[in-house]
């Protein structure tokens, strides 16, 4: 007889933020152990880019030619980032390329953008 091994439900969770982002919105934005309040620019997004993003989406030869160094900036790119970010880390295109970025983070991430993504 086989037995077959437990998924942990941390990895399924993972799995479907990345799958059914847009089809389960909840998830996301009802993700528990999350800071609740609302993502803002200069606390939330802009340190998260700092760490994750700018090394390569920065400078004077930013990868794919876009940057991610101002408010103006980030604002019509967010949500293709926002699509990056969601992939799961197996995925090519997802980014960072060096793997997926905590929930929280990037739940704070669509926070912003859902809140209009105020220069706050
Ligand atoms: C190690 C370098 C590197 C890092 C770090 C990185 N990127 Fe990228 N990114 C690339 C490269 C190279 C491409 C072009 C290839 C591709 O489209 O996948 C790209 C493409 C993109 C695109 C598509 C651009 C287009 O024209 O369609 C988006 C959006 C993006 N990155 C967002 C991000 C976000 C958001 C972060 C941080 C969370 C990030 N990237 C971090 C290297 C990087």
């Amino acid at each position: 007889m086989e037995r077959k091994n437990k998924v942990p439900l941390s990895l399924l969770f993972a799995l479907c933020v990345g799958g059914c982002y847009y089809d389960v919105e909840e998830t996301l934005y009802g993700t528990e152990g999350c800071d609740p309040a609302p993502g803002r620019f200069a606390a939330d997004v802009e340190p998260l880019l700092q760490e994750h993003c700018i090394g390569c989406h920065g400078g004077p030869t930013p990868s794919a030619g876009i940057a991610f160094e101002s408010h103006g900036e980030v604002v019509p790119l967010a949500p293709a980032m926002l699509g990056r970010m969601v992939l799961p880390s197996s995925d090519p295109q997802s980014m960072p390329p060096s793997g997926k970025l905590d929930t929280c983070v990037i739940e704070d991430f669509g926070t912003w953008i859902a809140e209009g993504s105020p220069n706050n």
